[in-house]
């Protein structure tokens, strides 16, 4: 690796961890000793802090990062707005909120081209930015590397779940290159840009205005399990060389808004801090599952979380579905039928659902808010009810949800997307009335 540049020719280097204090400098002797922000920095770069929660924080939930860099990033142009394309914000009143279950087919790739700002298109979502709780829930498309601009999410993190094609994210703190089976957590107010390595690329991303992902609690688990800290990768400092003006498009209050400034915002030589954006292989998830009877909660595929002022109950949660043993014993298997005070987004990144016969499929999702009823189809129900139970590995299925105390509104796009299956309750017609 070049270390000036930070050009990589395959995959750049990593530090691990997840909340962990990280320190890494591109060029030997650019990070500061001792302090902070010293009268002079070193190599006469500017010390900026980038803070991701208040000042005033519990030591175990403050998030904050010092930055070293060749310009300050307050250099820049006044923004304007730009066109919002597809991408929606909160309060999510464009559209009454309907009542029902609704499911999609994958939204196809753009035939323009399409880099990953434009091609953000809007699900659904709950909250609102100013507010600084919930979320909006996207589907990406592009087909075009970012050129020229960065963007900036002012309202949340990211949490990006690619479904196809690897993305290369050049942040200012560094590189990551995250693949289908990965994720990646951008924090909130850092700038960067998205590389297309494979060409095209799709998949969900989480635009998180409440309190900033991290690992849940634990519990009666104990100090290992679920995903484990280290398993989640940091970058090395990288920066780019200046090619001329840049243009920052800045996601403030549910809008674009685009401003120039004079050289590249990734010129960030050295930093230190715990607000990073990182990446996590879903495949080091450690599922925890019955070993005796009965279908334990999902909490326990929790991946990431984001709470709320009520202890335990998210503003949105990432969970996932990984292969996995199944061994409960006079068990129905699949996901339960339920109604739940929490709302469900669903996504497929690949493979097969254990719940549904068929019609969710990668790249597709499926909506079940608040109290609406749900569970297996009736030809699941059929087959689970009278399959002999041996142990069985569940393989080839990578599902996963976002759940959150505040229902997901769906928006106008979505709701009149061609891709939006009419007819999703039949999925539950079929079922004989019992016999007593
Ligand atoms: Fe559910």
């Amino acid at each position: 690796m070049n270390a000036r540049t930070g050009e990589t020719a395959t995959v750049p280097g990593y530090q691990s961890g997840f909340g962990n204090q990280f320190a890494s400098e591109a060029l030997p002797g650019a990070l500061p000793v001792g302090r902070n922000s010293p009268q002079q920095a070193p190599l006469g770069l500017y010390a900026e802090l980038l803070s991701g929660t208040a000042f005033t924080a519990p030591r175990d939930r403050n998030l904050r990062t010092w930055m070293y860099r060749r310009r300050p990033s307050a250099m820049h142009e006044a923004f304007a707005r730009i066109d919002d394309g597809d991408w929606r914000s909160g309060p999510f009143t464009e559209v009454e909120t309907p009542a029902n279950r609704l499911r999609w087919n994958p939204w196809s790739m753009p035939a323009r081209a399409t880099d990953f700002v434009d091609g953000i298109v809007t699900i659904a979502g709950n909250g609102e930015p100013h507010a600084q709780a919930g979320s909006a829930v996207h589907v990406y498309r592009a087909n075009r590397s970012m050129a020229g601009r960065y963007l900036v999410n002012s309202d949340g993190e990211l949490l990006l779940v690619p479904q196809q094609g690897a993305l290369r994210l050049h942040t200012e703190l560094g590189r990551l290159q995250v693949a289908p089976g990965e994720i990646a957590l951008l924090p909130r107010g850092m700038r960067f840009r998205v590389e297309l390595p494979d060409g095209e690329a799709r998949g969900y991303a989480c635009e998180n205005y409440g309190a900033p992902f991290r690992l849940p609690e634990l519990g009666p688990i104990g100090s290992n399990g679920l995903a484990n800290a280290r398993d989640f990768l940091a970058p090395v400092a990288a920066f780019e060389e200046d090619t001329g003006p840049v243009r920052i498009v800045n996601r403030f209050m549910g809008h674009l808004w685009e401003g120039t400034q004079a050289g590249t915002p990734l010129d960030v030589v050295a930093w230190h801090g715990n607000l990073v954006p990182c990446k996590y292989d879903l495949a080091r998830f450690m599922a925890i599952g019955t070993i005796s009877f009965d279908h334990p909660d999902p909490s326990i595929y929790t991946v990431l979380t984001s709470g709320s002022d009520t202890p335990g109950v998210a503003n949105c949660d990432f969970v996932i579905f990984p292969p996995r043993w199944l061994v409960a014993e006079d068990t129905f298997r699949p996901p339960w039928f339920h109604r739940n005070v929490m709302s469900e987004l669903m996504g497929l990144v690949r493979g097969v659902y254990d719940a549904k016969a068929e019609g969710f499929v990668p790249g597709g999702m499926s909506l079940h808010n608040c109290m609406l009823p749900h569970g297996p189809d009736a030809a699941t129900f059929e087959r689970a009810s009278t399959a002999a139970l041996a142990p069985h590995r569940l393989d080839d299925t990578l599902a996963f949800m976002f759940e959150s105390r505040h229902v997901f509104r769906p928006t106008a796009r979505a709701l009149a997307a061609d891709n939006l299956q009419p007819g999703y309750d039949a999925v539950w017609r079929g079922f004989q009335p019992a016999r007593a």
